[in-house]
């Protein structure tokens, strides 16, 4: 049985039911988190709670609850399933309201959701042979760095990817390289690492800031800069970031090889580095 969190009360997912009258429903009003947990312990949730926080703000909603209480409940969810990895899911929509109209309720009651499903790392395999992603414009709209629900344009290039055999859809936007479909995107060329800088155009990813930390503490040079599209089709490697993927390399971009076509030396440096930074986390170090 999978145990949920719905407005104040933990459920059988069966029973977890929410009003057509609420906005997240009719208007994809709502923003979300994915956080991973490893070994039942969350990572970087004060990094998660915090990037919630700048959501709500973002799209003028006040947070429901403090950061304690967040972080109570969802320490509840992880206890109530058997996973010792899990991706903990939380939503907030602006409620439920009496009538369909854009105007933001006068008081709003915000729809909390909570989930946490097995934590489905990529396998053995698309790590040691990387994965293929394939590009397109970036024609979502610009506002990018929020956390929306509504991810009908991201939903719709991901798809374009899987209806091509590949894991990533990379997306460019005025020649510019943005971010994944629902990734973050680094390069490598010439050993140093290439990566858009923060903006309204992509999401601040959690991952990226710890990919960033760790080139800083390991000495790997980096520029945040804007990455051509034209650069990006002649790197030496290519890296999508995100919670549940933490790093992976592409090794094929259109059908074209990336560098060698292979996971390259610093993709290989960058994974272990992850893997004994978070097992620090774990440990409390
Ligand atoms: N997606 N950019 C987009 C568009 C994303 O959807 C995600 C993550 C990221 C990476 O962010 P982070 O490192 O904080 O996970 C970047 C999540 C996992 C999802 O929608 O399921």
């Amino acid at each position: 049985m999978t145990t949920v969190y719905l407005n104040g009360e933990f459920m059988p997912i069966e029973d977890a039911k929410v009003p057509v009258m609420d906005r997240g429903f009719l208007f994809g009003d709502g923003i979300y988190e994915v956080i991973p947990v490893y070994s039942r312990q969350p990572f970087r949730l004060r990094e998660h709670l915090r990037r919630m926080q700048a959501n709500l703000d973002a799209i003028r909603l006040p947070n429901p609850h403090d950061e304690t209480q967040w972080t109570i409940l969802i320490g509840k969810i992880i206890a109530a399933t058997m996973f010792e990895d899990q991706s903990v899911y939380v939503q907030i929509t602006r409620g439920v309201d009496s009538r369909r109209s854009h105007a933001f309720p006068k008081q709003p009651k915000p729809t909390v959701f909570l989930m946490t499903e097995h934590l489905t790392v990529p396998s053995q395999q698309q790590r040691a042979q990387g994965i293929t992603a394939i590009s397109a414009i970036d024609n979502r709209w610009l506002r990018c760095d929020i956390k929306s629900i509504s991810l009908l344009a991201n939903v719709l290039l991901r798809q374009l990817a899987v209806d091509t055999g590949s894991i990533e859809t990379v997306l460019f936007r005025d020649g510019i390289l943005t971010e994944g479909a629902a990734s973050n995107i680094f390069a490598i060329k010439d050993g140093v690492l290439l990566a858009p800088k923060k903006s309204h155009l992509m999401l601040p990813g959690i991952t990226y800031d710890v990919i960033l930390e760790l080139a800083a503490t390991h000495g790997l040079a980096r520029q945040l800069r804007d990455v051509s599209e034209t650069e990006v089709r002649n790197v030496d490697e290519l890296w999508m970031t995100s919670s549940t993927k933490e790093v992976l390399p592409i090794v094929s971009l259109d059908g074209r090889p990336v560098g060698g076509g292979k996971p390259g030396p610093a993709y290989t440096a960058m994974y272990g580095w992850y893997q004994v930074f978070k097992q620090a986390v774990m440990r409390n170090e």
